[in-house]
């Protein structure tokens, strides 16, 4: 593979591509003595409160990890409560989505999701497609690695270069239009890890991980982590200008 990786352009201007892992749902909920799909509604608000916020501190592409591939080993009343969430969600926020000049792509697998599902993600991508505020990607039956392998598959007998390996891993995951790589990856409920997200996106990525659980995260969160971020020293491999002087 030859060639360098350039940040693929989204139309969205040059701000920030903010991801997050959405995680503690599940103890956010049983800490109130509530079932699981609670917490996941609650995340739901937690989801339109990061949206809202988000192109106020600078990010014009944020990719939110709402079901992993893994996740369908859950329990099938929890995945059901899910998709239903997922397509209630994408119903009810599109006009909204679509008044903030917000575009919308669902990234991940297709071919396993409910048929209605997959309906309300065609419906609430055409309607934001004018969206040029913030690009919203919500990573549904998603899976790094698999993203990669098949993309390696389709690109087996044409030597590709970085950006064109990136390219076509865009249109694998349904990225309309094509992302740049992860500037900052977020972790909520105190967990440290990446869990197959965007593993090649976030080959330079910053990392933030954060004790508060995924409902209560709100703007103010969203924005002391970019705060932070600002603060830190980004070199990409190379060396420090201050260092590189002496
Ligand atoms: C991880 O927390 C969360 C999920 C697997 C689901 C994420 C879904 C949402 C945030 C719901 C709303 C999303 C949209 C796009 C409408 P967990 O359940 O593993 O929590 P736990 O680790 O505390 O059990």
């Amino acid at each position: 593979m030859t060639g360098t990786l350039t940040p693929t352009a989204s139309g969205l201007g040059d701000g920030l591509h903010v991801a997050i892992i959405m995680d503690g749902n599940g103890r956010w909920a049983r800490r109130r003595g509530l079932p699981r799909t609670a917490g996941h509604r609650a995340g739901g608000k937690a989801v339109r409160r990061a949206v809202e916020a988000a192109p106020e501190i600078g990010i014009t592409t944020l990719t939110l990890y709402a079901f992993s591939a893994d996740n369908w080993q859950r329990p099938a009343a929890e995945v059901g409560a899910l998709m239903q969430l997922f397509e209630r969600h994408l119903r009810d926020e599109t006009p909204r989505l679509h008044d903030n000049q917000v575009r919308l792509s669902v990234i991940g697998r297709r071919d396993r999701l409910p048929p209605r599902l997959v309906q309300e993600i065609g419906t609430a991508e055409r309607a934001t497609r004018s969206g040029r505020r913030l690009h919203l990607r919500i990573a549904v039956d998603y899976s790094a690695r698999q993203a990669i392998a098949a993309t390696a598959a389709r690109l087996a007998s044409v030597p590709a270069s970085l950006a064109g390996f990136t390219r076509q891993l865009n249109r694998t995951v349904h990225s309309v239009p094509a992302a740049p790589d992860v500037d900052l990856l977020i972790r909520t409920s105190g967990e440290q890890r990446l869990s197959d997200f965007l593993l090649w996106e976030c080959a330079y990525a910053e990392l933030h991980f954060t004790r508060r659980l995924w409902p209560d995260f709100n703007g103010d969160d969203l924005a002391a982590a970019v705060a932070d971020f600002r603060h830190r020293e980004r070199r990409f491999g190379g060396v420090s200008p201050r260092l590189a002087a002496v």
